[in-house]
């Protein structure tokens, strides 16, 4: 069975978003638990062991029993608003179909293998992005995750009590990660980023796949801007306090500075209270996403908006420039026959892991639209094999 027709494609009616095309299964919703019922099932099928830890991130295990450190595979479930089918849970379905090629073909692990789903990797509801992961490795704090708040004011704690995951012990996992002998994370690719060869992502390299050379350094900003909340037909320009009018002048600023240094910003989230057409906003809230291949660009386009608007954003969260084990990953892309090697613009649960120095690479499989975070996202079928016979050959090179 195929990826796409197998697996990939049991989730293709789960938490389809209001646009009809893409996907909202946000961390800890319906749509999300969903997903994560469609894992257990996975891993039943296939009898593996399945785990969920205290941190909530999903784990099926393939003879833990093994002496050695663990090979890990898998990605994440939970989407961005409006998402497209195929960023973290291709990654999750290629791994059971990998498992299951391998036991076809008799297969005899030598060391333990896994399949995992980090929780809440995108960050779109409580803002902070791969959370399960780093709690796991203890980059996060529990006090900090757990007090973090949804749009309508609910705590991640809260949201996961009622999901029925235990927040006792939330937490730095060090045992576990103990137990990660090496990390691989297979994506959809997302953009066209150039290879080190300088050709422009999968589809100028005409390469169904790709192997991951690391993140660029990336974080998130908030603004908040207060105001006055009153009439608008009855409050004369001259006496407003409008909370507007600063955030459209940091729009611009961050704009105008990612342009400058070479970067790449966004505000893609905003928050206008109470948000009536005929009110002049009591406050107004933005979000800065600021990623560059150089971490010195991304601090000058924050240094900026602070110059430029007054405005002194609050950072969220922030990753430094991650490169994935060089060895791991040449050996990886050989085993493939040199495949072209990229960076990747996005986050991942691989670049916690990276962090925190456990040998990690990504395998990327080809977009033709190039569109990720939308659902526009696409990957055919075919590459989507190449992807999988990559994890396979990846696992028997590195499983033995
Ligand atoms: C996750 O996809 C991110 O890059 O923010
Ligand atoms: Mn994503
Ligand atoms: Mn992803």
């Amino acid at each position: 069975m195929s990826v796409v027709g197998g697996l990939l494609g049991e989730l293709t009616d789960v938490g389809v978003s209001a646009s009809g095309r893409g996907y909202d299964r946000q961390s800890w919703t319906a749509a999300d638990l969903e997903c994560r019922q469609w894992f257990l099932q996975c891993a039943d099928a296939l009898d593996l062991d399945v785990e969920t830890d205290r941190n909530g991130n999903l784990w099926a295990w393939w003879r833990p029993d093994l002496p050695g450190t663990a090979f890990v595979m898998g990605s994440h479930l939970d989407s961005v608003p409006d998402g497209g089918a195929y960023d973290g849970p291709l990654g999750v379905a290629s791994a059971f179909t990998a498992i299951a090629t391998l036991r076809r073909d008799d297969f005899v692990p030598t060391r333990p293998m896994a399949v995992v789903a980090f929780a809440d990797e995108e960050g779109a509801r409580f803002g902070v992005a791969c959370v399960g992961s780093r709690l796991m490795v203890g980059a996060l704090s529990s006090e900090r995750a757990l007090g973090l708040k949804d749009s309508d004011g609910g705590s991640l704690a809260d949201a996961m009590t009622r999901a029925g995951q235990p927040v006792r012990h939330v937490g730095h996992d060090a045992e576990r990660v103990a137990r990660i002998g090496e990390f691989v994370e297979l994506h959809i690719e997302q953009g066209h980023l150039p290879a080190r060869d300088g050709r422009a992502g999968l589809i100028a390299a005409d390469a169904p796949v790709g192997v991951g050379a690391g993140i660029w350094p990336h974080g998130r900003w908030r603004v908040d801007f207060p105001g006055q909340q009153n009439h608008a037909g009855t409050t004369p320009l001259a006496a407003r306090r409008d909370p507007m009018i600063g955030l459209a002048h940091v729009v611009l600023a961050v704009r105008r500075a990612a342009q400058t240094y070479g970067a790449l910003a966004t505000v893609g989230k905003v928050r206008v209270v109470p948000g009536a057409v005929n009110s002049i906003p009591g406050s107004a809230s933005l979000w800065i996403d600021a990623r560059a291949a150089d971490e010195r660009a991304v601090r000058r386009v924050l240094a900026d908006v602070r110059r430029v608007t007054g405005f002194s954003p609050t950072e969220e969260s922030w990753t430094a420039d991650t490169a994935f084990d060089p060895g791991l990953t040449a050996a990886v892309a050989a085993h493939l026959g040199d495949v072209p090697v990229l960076p990747s613009g996005a986050g991942h649960d691989a670049g916690v892991l990276a962090l925190a120095g456990i040998p990690t690479t990504m395998l990327l499989v080809r977009n033709p639209t190039g569109i990720s975070h939308a659902p526009e996202e696409r990957a055919d079928d075919a590459d989507c094999e190449h992807g999988v016979a990559a994890l396979v050959a990846t696992i028997r090179a590195r499983v033995r």
